[in-house]
């Protein structure tokens, strides 16, 4: 008996253009899978030993069958790895502990959250009308919903630390903040980069200034030089120092925000204070890079975008303000440093 099936012309294999689009049009189901393993804390429930996917599913309240099938697609990229019938950690799938001291399990759950997850599948609504996909379920915006919902905006504040790990550790050496006599971390969240600036610079005060919701949640260290000061950048009086951090803030909105929160800075601050933005910069060359995928994230979420260094040039110009230099860092991540104009 002859199997063989007949298809028109001679097979050939897929291209490599066919490959590219198959690859980011499934991407998805592979993040997914993170989203919903760092969500039910499957490698919580794995510690250093081995576990079958019987006692990882009855651990975490899954179904052994569809575990088994998430997680074997995980590791396949090499987020865990299955042995002898058991699952075992990678080096990856490690950094899915909350234990893990680079976690970055909060930022995974986080961008797994239904509000989150739901906006990038309204994309649409962001390309027909302009506006943050996420306002066309939550109409008062991101920060608006977190502010109502104690559970996400926990989540959202963690993970503002657990991504930060690895970006801290290349900002650090890349800026002299010791220089500094006070320095002010405006929407600074936990206070995870002021913290790690402070620890490093012991003579440097730090005010961490962010909405009052999020500053009642920072939990004080002992003998830390840190002021902690809640409020609203758009309404509120911006406290005085010689530096100020904006790290992922000036990303989160459109210019006329923009504008609004640097001009309330430069009001408040000395003559000779600096302005110090943390953020990626758009290259003009049109390879990979963080700021054009953050740029879909900020279009999606808060209905914000990542900028040119040029675009940062003009926003500090409307403000009284003047790109000094634009420091790059081994990460993704630049320091804009601005000073009054
Ligand atoms: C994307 S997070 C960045 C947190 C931190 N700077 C970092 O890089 O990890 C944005 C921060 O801005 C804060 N924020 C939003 N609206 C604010 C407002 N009107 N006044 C002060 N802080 C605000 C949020 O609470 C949040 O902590």
């Amino acid at each position: 008996m002859n199997l063989d099936i007949e298809r028109p012309g001679a097979p050939t294999p897929p291209s490599p253009a066919n490959a590219l689009l198959m690859q980011f049009t499934t991407a998805y189901w592979t993040s997914r899978c993170l989203h919903v393993v760092a969500e039910f804390g499957v490698a919580d429930a794995l510690d250093n030993g081995a576990r079958s996917t019987e006692a990882l599913a009855d651990a975490t309240g899954t179904q052994p069958h569809a575990l088994y099938r998430v997680l074997r697609l995980l590791a396949s990229v090499g987020i865990f790895e299955l042995k002898d019938g058991s699952w075992h950690h990678t080096e990856a799938s490690r950094l899915l502990r909350s234990d893990h001291p680079g976690s970055l399990r909060d930022y995974i759950r986080m961008l797994g959250l239904p509000a989150f997850w739901d906006a990038f599948g309204d994309l649409d609504h962001s390309l027909r009308t302009g506006e943050p996909a996420f306002t066309k379920s939550h109409p008062e915006g991101v920060f608006g919903y977190l502010a109502g919902h104690p559970e996400e905006s926990r989540i959202f504040n963690a993970s503002m630390t657990s991504k930060s790990h690895g970006d801290i550790a290349a900002i650090l050496p890349a800026y002299d903040f010791s220089q500094f006599a006070v320095v002010a971390d405006i929407g600074g969240g936990r206070g995870h980069l002021l913290r790690a600036i402070l620890k490093r610079s012991p003579m440097t005060l730090g005010i961490l200034f962010d909405q009052p919701h999020v500053i009642a949640d920072v939990v004080p260290e002992k003998d830390e030089k840190l002021s902690l000061v809640g409020g609203s950048f758009f309404a509120d009086p911006i406290p005085e120092a010689n530096a100020y951090l904006l790290m992922n803030i000036i990303h989160d909105w459109p210019d006329k925000e923009c504008i609004k929160i640097l001009s309330a800075i430069r009001n408040a601050m000395p003559q000779d204070a600096r302005v110090l933005i943390i953020e990626t910069v758009v290259p003009s060359t049109p390879e990979p890079h963080l700021s054009k995928e953050l740029d879909i994230a900020m279009m999606a979420l808060p209905g914000g975008m990542e900028r040119t260094q040029e675009e940062y040039s003009t926003l500090a110009s409307k403000c009284a303000l003047r790109l000094v230099s634009a420091i790059a860092t081994i990460s993704p991540y630049s320091i804009l440093e601005m000073a009054a104009a």
